[in-house]
């Protein structure tokens, strides 16, 4: 049994009224936003790259950087992938913006710094999925290609009254059959960015619009009264909490930083050296804190005050990152020169740093 089976999607007739309402809605509200002044496929990929995780609010600053720095596919497969992250920095999901270095590269190499047009070349490169390949194919080609992201997923999920958890099997077989089936003939770009768009700005997820909504009475969860109740979520864990300390290493007017080991969450971010503590008593911490930097640099230290504490959130785990001064007292580098380095203050801004590392500098 196919997906539609498990719950008719709407008529011909539904669709055509959905269409000409969210046109007309997304002629009067479509906001100005700076990846929708072109449609240069680069552009829109790096956009939709950076969607992905992050709020329009945030990308907008981060888009004009780092289209100013790399205007197009050449400059980025160019550009040292440190200078990529640096513009990245604060953005958070770090493999996005290595992925996307590493297709530009591809990009070079297999279609002569061209972005390819083709559903399956597109499909083919890193960090590309089935949405991005969509978004990218719709709006900058007016290809007839569904999206489906979490604005859209919300939005279907209301209209059909969904009673699926959305990431589910089930679920997401109904949602790619319906972003497929509500498709116009012409301008999908611009349909697919109205869908967003509403899912974004009035199916809104704690607080919907309905009485902005220009569909709100073909909406079957409104109809049911279920707007507060779809989509179903899956309840989340509580965070874990998890006790860190990152030292600041000082030595003649340097400190020691580590570039993150590839493979990692921060692969190629530069941070303080940083583990996570178990020891409750100040004796014990203070034991701890020498043998782990011990083992992570290969230097001892002398650990000295405690300079301020963050707190912030990691996947499952809520981090209290204890910040600590420390002097090496002996021992050498055990790194290579590429992975640890003493570097000065003004040297800093040029290296990608953790979000935590960044706030730690200005704080010294
Ligand atoms: N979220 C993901 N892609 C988007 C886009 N193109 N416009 C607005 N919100 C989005």
């Amino acid at each position: 049994m196919t997906a539609s089976n498990l719950l008719p999607l709407p008529d011909a007739a539904w669709r055509r009224r959905f269409r000409e309402r969210l046109r007309r809605w997304y002629a009067r509200h479509a906001r100005d936003l700076p990846w929708r002044r072109s449609r240069d496929p680069y552009r829109v990929w790096v956009s939709e790259i950076m969607l992905q995780q992050t709020q329009v609010a945030t990308v907008q600053g981060y888009f004009e950087r780092f289209i100013a720095a790399f205007p197009n596919v050449t400059a980025l497969a160019e550009a040292d992938e440190e200078a990529v992250l640096r513009l990245w920095e604060g953005l958070g999901y770090y493999r996005r913006a290595r992925q996307m270095r590493e297709a530009a590269r591809a990009i070079v190499l297999d279609h002569a710094g061209r972005f390819p047009t083709d559903r399956d070349a597109v499909r083919a490169l890193p960090g590309i999925g089935r949405y991005t390949a969509g978004a990218i194919l719709s709006i900058a080609l007016d290809a007839r290609e569904p999206i489906l992201e979490a604005n859209t997923i919300r939005l279907f999920c209301r209209l059909l009254a969904l009673p699926l958890e959305p990431q589910s099997k089930p679920a997401q077989e109904i949602l790619w059959a319906m972003a497929e089936s509500v498709l116009p003939r012409n301008n999908v770009g611009t349909f697919n960015q109205a869908l967003m768009e509403l899912g974004s700005e009035v199916c809104r997820n704690r607080t919907p619009r309905c009485d902005e909504c220009p569909v709100a009475a073909m909406c079957s969860a409104r109809a049911e009264s279920l707007v507060d109740q779809i989509p179903a979520t899956k309840p989340k864990a509580p965070p874990e909490p998890r006790h860190e300390v990152a030292l600041l290493i000082r030595r003649r007017g340097r400190v020691l930083l580590l570039r993150q080991p590839d493979g990692g969450r921060w692969a190629g971010l530069w941070d303080f050296p940083r583990f996570q503590v178990h020891a409750e008593h100040p004796d014990n911490l203070r034991r701890e804190l020498i043998e782990n930097t011990r083992r992570q640099t290969g230097l001892r230290i002398e650990p000295g005050e405690r300079l301020t504490t963050m707190t912030h959130g990691v996947t499952r785990y809520r981090i209290t990152l204890d910040c600590y001064e420390a002097k090496p007292v002996s021992g050498r580098l055990a790194n290579g020169a590429t992975t640890a380095k003493w570097l000065r203050r003004a040297e800093l801004d040029a290296y990608p740093l953790s979000t935590t590392g960044r706030k730690l500098c200005r704080l010294v």
